[in-house]
């Protein structure tokens, strides 16, 4: 999978450290050849001499203990990718700041390669302004960010902030040096809409976009050109072309302006199906008594796409509350080629949280479970997935 790629790993000062040495093993035994470049802390969990033997390399430590006068370079010029794993908050920070005073954020800048970063912490850790701050700058940089996962932590916790293991890592790379996407363009729908009842209310929905943005970000890492057209707040990325929208009806005018051109089109935005009739100009008042909304239908976006001639591969997405019959239904009526069911009232699965359980549905009523997994691994399946299944002629 990796046959003579040059992987430098990165390895800075987590308990999932001590994963990172069995990373540089998977990927040795994918053929890669593989030199690690460790922080101080990382040598407190695991001793340059264990990533030595694995890979037949001294690992580079310090900026000024080698031979080599300038190992940051010489290592960053020699990579065709970079991983960081585990990538510490610590270590985060100063990527995202650019602040190189260890010899690894020093190979990170010096690096023209992919980036795949691999963050592990605590869940308050992970969690906070500054944390995700530093992430959403290092995704818009360009780095592949791979969890974290949800699981046991250090000290018996167990939460958000797990480094995935160490084949997802080696995956992440592998998709990274392949960019399988390469020429693809895709579209993609997230966040749901606001349907205005007068100038201050809306009709709306739980949705927070996220689904639909872990979908984008990974079609961009993997090489796509991406257009996401969404009412939700988008992530910055390198190969994400941003159209804001808020009705149904601006995401309907927008999605249909751009899917005659794309390969793949998941709508994963949750639409509203009704809109009030004659949205009131000026604010409705609690003295004129309770107001009478008349709604009307509006457009099914997805549905527009899947009349298109010819029209892109098309995911839909299914968001119900407790039987999943409803998705089976619409992954067999709706004329598209996947569908992603969802039980939005089950726990870890609804709106706003950073992980999903889903059920991919196929035209002919097949079905499969995953797993709960972090949204950007339910991103990752489903690509796999969407590329397994089309065939682009
Ligand atoms: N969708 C759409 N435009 C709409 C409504 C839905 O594009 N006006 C898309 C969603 O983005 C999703 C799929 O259609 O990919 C299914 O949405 P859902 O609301 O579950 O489907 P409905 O047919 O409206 O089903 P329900 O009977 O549950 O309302």
């Amino acid at each position: 999978m990796l046959t003579g790629r040059r992987i430098v790993l990165g390895v800075s000062g987590g308990v999932a450290a001590y994963k990172a040495a069995y990373l540089a093993r998977r990927l040795m035994e994918a053929g890669a050849k593989v030199r690690c470049v460790l922080t101080d802390a990382a040598t407190e969990f695991v001793g340059a001499q264990t990533f030595a033997a694995i890979t037949g390399e001294y690992p580079v430590v310090g900026f000024f203990d080698e031979a080599d006068v300038s190992p940051h370079t010489t290592l960053g010029q020699w990579a065709d990718a970079m991983i960081i794993a585990p990538a510490t908050a610590a270590t985060m920070a100063k990527l995202a700041s650019g602040l190189s005073d260890n010899v690894l954020i020093g190979t990170a800048l010096a690096a023209e390669a992919p980036l795949v970063v691999a963050p592990a912490m605590h869940t308050e850790m992970w969690s906070k302004p500054a944390t995700q701050r530093n992430i959403a700058e290092i995704v818009a940089d360009g780095a592949i960010v791979v969890g974290p996962a949800v699981g046991p932590l250090a000290g018996g916790d167990v939460g958000q902030g797990r480094m995935v293991e160490p084949e997802a890592i080696v995956a992440a790379v592998a998709a990274a040096l392949t960019r399988e996407l390469d020429g693809w363009r895709v579209l993609v729908t997230a966040g749901g809409t606001r349907e205005a009842i007068d100038p201050v209310r809306y009709i709306g929905n739980r949705s927070s976009g996220k689904m639909g943005n872990a979908i984008a970000v990974e079609a961009a890492s993997r090489g796509a050109d991406v257009v996401l057209v969404t009412s939700a707040p988008p992530p910055a990325m390198a190969g994400v072309s941003v159209i804001s929208v808020e009705t149904a009806q601006e995401m309907a005018e927008a999605t249909w302006a751009q899917a005659g051109d794309c390969d793949v089109a998941v709508m994963a935005a949750a639409v509203a199906d009704f809109r009030p009739k004659n949205p009131e100009a000026a604010k409705l008042r609690r003295n004129e008594g309770l107001p009478a909304i008349d709604l009307e239908p509006t457009p099914d976006v997805l549905a527009g796409v899947a009349a298109m001639e010819p029209r892109p591969f098309l995911v839909g997405f299914a968001a119900e509350t407790g039987s999943l019959d409803g998705a089976l239904r619409k992954a067999t009526s709706k004329d598209i080629d996947l569908l992603v069911g969802n039980d939005v009232a089950k726990t870890g699965s609804g709106f706003a949280t950073d992980t999903n359980e889903v059920t991919v549905y196929t035209p002919d009523g097949s079905a499969e479970t995953w797993p709960l997994l972090t949204k950007r691994e339910v991103a990752s399946r489903l690509w796999d997935r969407i590329i397994a299944s089309y065939d682009r002629g």
